[in-house]
């Protein structure tokens, strides 16, 4: 317990937290639609909607992860009123880049002209964006830096098999970024904040960086994505209302006092059990999945700056969210806009 407020049990200080100033999101024009889908692989719209909820996902032709993080970027340094020149730290979350070196946060630093900026990539999958917004809010409460740009960009139909239907179905490209600074007002900004890994079940989901010649843990050799849908999705409904239970305990809040939970958009079947197991209405569970897909760590910030967008977001209103994905990771955090 700090002298000047409330610990979260992880030595952070509830007056010492970070909130969101900006949001900003890009998503490549070319839209591919479930019908279109049907001309590629065996599959059917009626398929696709009702197991994912999914209609349309957006594909980058022209795009790449730097171009949409950095257009983004822009979007949400105008929304916050700064300059590039004010950025300290920009880390980008990704599991889709183009370049293993240099990383792309560096390459959005460069293509930004954030000239005072550190820049670093986290990959922790599809709860990335909420480990990236922990490291920073980590590196702002620590007093090293006084602000971060905050990234989740992806360029997922790269590395998906358009052959096999039971993953290219479900995934999309984009990018989603949030301006996040110090917040001196008590209890505005970022409330609590839980992570998880379990690495023991890498192999449930992962995309290898090139072609393997030689036998290991995981069976396939090419560099797509290589899933088992029903492990993920029994774990996400089980660990996901769990993650977010402990992250409203340490806020001192209940699930009856969020506004919104804004959730990795999976699969609408996977949010609506969710909902379920927390006995909370899907009036509280805003959904785009329907629109864009999965884009993975992109999703929260790009479901966050359509909310804000389309003034579903109010100031003072309590958030939740909560991302899953391979690793296995998770995480979820609580906020008061
Ligand atoms: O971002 C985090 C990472 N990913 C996830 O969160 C995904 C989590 N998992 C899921 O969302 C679901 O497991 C899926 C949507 C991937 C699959 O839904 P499911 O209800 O678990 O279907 P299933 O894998 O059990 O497959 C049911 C049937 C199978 O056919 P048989 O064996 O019953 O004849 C599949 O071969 O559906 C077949 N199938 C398809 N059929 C038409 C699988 N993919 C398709 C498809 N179109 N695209």
């Amino acid at each position: 317990m700090s002298a000047s407020g409330h610990s979260d049990g992880k030595g952070f200080c509830r007056k010492m937290t970070i909130k969101i100033s900006g949001t900003g999101s890009a998503l490549p024009e070319k839209r591919l639609t479930n019908k279109e889908l049907e001309q590629m692989v065996d599959t059917s719209d009626a398929w696709i909607r009702e197991r994912t909820g999914i209609q349309e996902r957006h594909i980058a032709e022209g795009d790449s992860v730097v171009s949409l993080a950095a257009k983004a970027c822009q979007r949400a340094l105008a929304d916050a009123g700064r300059t590039a020149e004010e950025v300290d730290l920009i880390l980008l979350a990704t599991c889709s880049a183009e370049m293993l070196l240099p990383c792309s946060a560096a390459q959005v630093q460069g293509e930004l002209g954030a000239v005072n900026a550190v820049a670093f990539d986290i990959n922790a999958a599809c709860a990335g964006f909420l480990f990236a917004l922990q490291t920073a809010r980590a590196y702002i409460t620590g007093g090293m830096y006084q602000n971060a740009l905050v990234i989740g960009a992806e360029v997922l139909s790269k590395i998906v098999d358009w052959e096999d239907r039971g993953t290219c179905v479900l995934f999309g490209d984009g990018a989603g970024a949030v301006f996040v600074e110090k917040s001196e007002e008590e209890d505005r900004g970022i409330l609590s904040m839980v992570q998880g890994s379990d690495g023991s079940r890498g192999g449930v989901l992962y995309c290898r960086t090139r072609p393997q010649e030689t036998e290991d843990a995981f069976a396939g050799r090419d560099a797509f994505v290589h899933m088992n849908g029903g492990e993920v999705y029994k774990f996400a409904v089980r660990q996901v209302p769990d993650c977010i239970e402990n992250a409203l305990k340490k806020a001192g809040l209940t699930v009856a006092d969020i506004d919104l939970f804004v959730l990795h958009q999976a699969n609408v079947r996977i949010i609506e059990a969710i909902a379920k197991r927390l006995r909370a209405g899907m009036e509280h569970f805003p959904v785009n999945a329907d629109r864009v897909g999965n884009t993975s760590s992109a999703a929260i910030p790009l479901l966050l700056d359509e909310l804000r967008k389309s003034g579903k977001i109010q100031v003072g209103q309590r958030l939740v969210l909560s991302g899953f994905g391979a690793g296995l990771t998770y995480g979820a955090c609580v906020m008061r806009w």
